[in-house]
């Protein structure tokens, strides 16, 4: 265990040295964005940037990775900014600290996730990897940051009221590769007045939100380095089920703390706690088996299950 929390700090280093010096070193005649920005891009765990990076090496990738890591961490950085904002979550602070609008105002906060989302494909476009697998990682990383990913989870989030009502459109397999993971994969609206149709739409929100950004990053090693299609997918289930159980974790620890409101929908409402946490641990525990034993996804998915979880 000591070794693996070792690895990720060297990892996390290397992301945070590499992301200052892309933020600082960026041509931007506008102090006020540039301070905007790095002040959002510090402080997280980069743990979407280590699965990149571990990721690629795993798979025999033999080049720098970093680009995309940096990108990965830069969509993370915004879509926390944007979070955050009055009109999604409205919270105060963020990564111990004031948040990005709370800071700088809530323009600012506006501009801010958007020059951190741009600046994530100008970034990944800048890699010297192979231009061929450089454009497919460009792909997935629009893909997870997007409508079919992280924005559209974001805006389930946004409406309670409308999954409850089953505007959601085509459910969790909509495109065919949504329901990558998680327990069902029904893309009906279903009876809506059945709890397990309503636990369904909020395990499609977290798929979008968090599992799709996850899923992306392991995808992203792995297209890096050139792996064959079906190694490419069992990285992303991986980093779905990693990311699906990482959501339920986050709410079963807000919640401890009291920190959810009233009309937010989690899995724990809606099926309760232990059987959320159930769901959590079933979720880390088939990332490892997909992931591999030793590697870095595995083992983070070990570590979550025995320190947050006690399994
Ligand atoms: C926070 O993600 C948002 C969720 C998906 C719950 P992280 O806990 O990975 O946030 P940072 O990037 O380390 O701050
Ligand atoms: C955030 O989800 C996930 C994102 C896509 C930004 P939450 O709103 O549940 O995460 P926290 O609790 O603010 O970090
Ligand atoms: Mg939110
Ligand atoms: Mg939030």
């Amino acid at each position: 265990m000591e070794d693996f929390i070792r690895e990720l700090e060297c990892l996390r280093k290397a992301i945070d040295e590499a992301m200052e010096g892309a933020l600082l070193g960026y041509p931007c005649d506008v102090p006020l964005i540039r301070e905007a920005m790095v002040y959002s891009a510090e402080g997280g765990k980069r743990l979407r940037g280590a699965i990149v990076l571990s990721t690629y090496k795993d798979l025999g990738g033999d080049g720098d990775a970093m680009h995309f890591a940096l990108a990965i961490e830069m969509i993370q950085a915004y879509s926390l900014v944007h979070d955050d904002l009055p009109c999604m979550d409205d919270a105060e602070m963020r990564r111990g600290r004031p948040a990005c609008h709370k800071k700088f105002g809530e323009a600012m906060g506006v501009l801010a996730g958007d020059a951190l989302l741009t600046l994530a494909f100008e970034t990944a476009a800048s890699s010297d990897l192979p231009p061929y697998r450089v454009v497919e990682g460009i792909k997935a990383l629009a893909y997870g940051a997007g409508a079919a990913g992280m924005v559209g989870g974001q805006v389930l989030d946004l409406q309670p009221e409308a999954i409850r009502r089953g505007a959601c459109p085509g459910g969790p397999s909509a495109n065919g590769r949504a329901g990558a993971a998680g327990p069902s994969d029904s893309d009906s609206p279903g009876d809506l007045a059945d709890p397990e149709n309503l636990a369904d739409r909020v395990r499609l929100m977290y798929r979008l939100k968090t599992g799709r950004l996850f899923e992306t990053a392991a995808k992203l090693g792995a297209i890096l380095a050139g792996a064959p299609a079906a190694t490419v997918e069992r990285a992303a289930e991986a980093g779905m089920h990693f990311g699906f159980a990482f959501q339920i974790l986050d709410d079963i620890e807000d919640a401890a703390q009291g920190g959810v409101e009233e009309d937010k929908d989690t899995l724990l409402k809606r099926i309760s706690l232990e059987k959320a946490r159930e769901e959590a641990i079933m979720g880390f525990q088939r990332c490892k088996q997909l992931a591999g034993s030793g590697r870095l996804l595995a083992r983070l998915a070990d570590h979550y299950l025995v320190t947050r979880l006690g399994v």
